[in-house]
């Protein structure tokens, strides 16, 4: 039996509710078929946005959207993407996949979607191959609501009033994709492009973002800190769990043992060690922790599924994603202090998506459901809590059991757990301190590691009502299958 405990006294940081968001790209399946279909098309549609995508990630409550890219951003030029259709420029998308970008999707289709969905904006903006005039332009065009050519070229193509661009990103991974920059030369151009990002009378601050680190490069988190702390509201942080570790044979979405699950769940506890390392980091700097630490590209990333085109980046998602996913986001909650805004990659049809989709189909994936599951702890406060676990692996430190806790505003405690063993069981005891439970209520996803939803069968895989808690004076006891992710309400 594991021992549970929960302070509902320890009341730490606020769980800020965008650290559930995601990340779209112009790559692959993405944006074009995943996300905007175009007013035309015979699937459903509201001005060219999916309806059963924006559905389901209404039902999430999606916080917020990042967009263009990724890599596609430093090479992204705003302008080509307004005014009428037929006279946008195509591109070359060299990144990904060399298809003919047709700009059909740019600043004011984003803007509906975000409308759409309810979601905050994210936007970065391209550093690597731009200019500090355009990213200047762009930052007016969206933001500003007085009299200026930008504003009224926005007006003239149909968008009267500004939007609210609540996040922006100066460049994406500027140490490559982004310009492969060094830390010092990033953190002068972070502080030039950065001055003329203007906040507007009116307009509440952009939320700037600098590019920061790949993984454990704690170096650039120090150099960029050390230089231009001052200037920035957070700090990005990519990291992508590669199971076997080699970007060259990443292994498959589906066709894998309990060997590659246990090294997949131990590359992605990684997490842990990353935020705790770049926060002390930070702490050096901004001991306030003004500053967030924005995880903007986490997930999973296999071997593209075969036949697919290799620059697409789609794959399959497995209950091995789900606690992937469930494991990062309660690390995500534990950091809450730091990690304030996190996007998840990608939103569709790439990476470690939300949704899948194959023509007018669409299916939601096990990640999507922990996405579900976790909702609850939006904007709540996180509790101080520990739970015992045995390791995943013999003499290894990745844990079995995970969670996180966190306070409702109506006296509700969340508790999110996952137990990522693939063939155990697990019981767990709970108590809460000085609380005299009255009702307690489950939800679970869980299934046979491979367990995956397709379009032939796209309900094998969701959450459902658990029941195998007994409840307690001040708590509960509870089994946890095997492969699970576990969400309790309990008042
Ligand atoms: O998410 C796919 C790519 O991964 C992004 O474009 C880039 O920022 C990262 O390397």
């Amino acid at each position: 039996m594991e021992h549970y405990l929960i302070n509902p006294h320890q009341k730490l940081s606020k769980i800020n509710r965008d650290v559930y968001g995601s990340f779209s790209e112009h790559l692959g399946r993405c944006i074009y078929e995943g996300t905007f279909v175009g007013k035309d098309s015979p699937i459903p549609n509201v001005n060219g946005m999916r309806t059963d995508v924006v559905n389901a990630l209404k039902e999430i409550g999606l916080p917020v959207l990042r967009w263009p890219g990724g890599c596609f951003a430093d090479e992204y030029h705003w302008r080509d993407g307004i005014g009428p259709l037929e006279q946008r420029k195509k591109m070359i998308n060299t990144h990904w996949g060399g298809v003919v970008e047709d700009n059909s999707f740019g600043t004011h289709e984003f803007f509906e979607l975000c409308r759409q969905l309810g979601c905050e904006a994210y936007i970065t903006g391209n550093v690597g191959s731009g200019t500090v005039r355009e990213m200047s332009e762009w930052i007016e065009y969206m933001t500003f609501d007085g009299l200026s050519p930008m504003s009224e070229e926005r007006r003239r193509n149909g968008q009267e009033k500004p939007w609210k661009l609540k996040y922006f990103g100066i460049g994406n991974e500027t140490w490559g994709c982004g310009g492969n920059m060094l830390p010092e030369y990033y953190a002068d151009e972070f502080r030039r492009y950065n001055t003329y990002c203007r906040d507007y009378a009116g307009v509440d601050h952009i939320f700037r973002v600098a590019s920061g680190a790949n993984a454990d490069d704690y170096n650039w988190t120090d150099v960029l800190l050390k230089k231009a702390a001052r200037f920035m509201d957070g700090v990005s942080l990519h990291y992508y769990t590669v199971p076997t570790g080699d970007w060259g044979h990443k292994g498959s979405a589906l066709d894998f043992d309990r060997e590659m699950y246990v090294d997949t769940i131990r590359a992605a506890y990684k997490m842990e060690e990353l935020v705790t390392r770049h926060s002390a980091v930070m702490d050096r700097y901004d001991p306030k922790k003004r500053i967030a630490l924005v995880v903007d590209e986490w997930g999973t990333w296999f071997d593209v599924e075969e036949g697919t085109n290799p620059g697409f980046l789609y794959q399959q998602n497995s209950l091995r994603d789900a606690i992937v996913a469930g494991l990062t986001l309660n690390i995500f909650n534990k950091h809450a202090d730091r990690v304030r805004m996190a996007t998840v990659a990608q939103t569709i049809n790439v990476l470690q998506a939300l949704a899948l989709t194959d023509g007018e189909k669409m299916l939601k994936t096990p990640t999507y459901f922990v996405f579900k599951l976790y909702k609850d702890h939006m904007d709540n406060t996180l509790l101080g809590s520990y739970l015992t676990t045995p390791a995943l692996r013999d003499g290894e430190k990745t844990p079995t059991l995970t969670e996180s806790a966190s306070l409702c505003p109506d006296g509700t405690v969340i508790a999110t757990v996952v137990n990522a063993s693939p063939d155990a069981a697990q019981e767990i005891s709970c108590q809460i301190a000085d609380t005299a439970v009255t009702a307690i209520e489950a939800e679970i996803l869980t299934g046979e590691m491979h367990a995956h939803n397709t379009f032939d069968n796209n309900t094998a895989v969701a959450t459902e009502a658990f029941t195998a808690f007994t409840a307690t004076a001040d708590g509960f006891t509870a089994t946890l299958p095997p492969c699970s992710v576990v969400r309790f309400r309990i008042k």
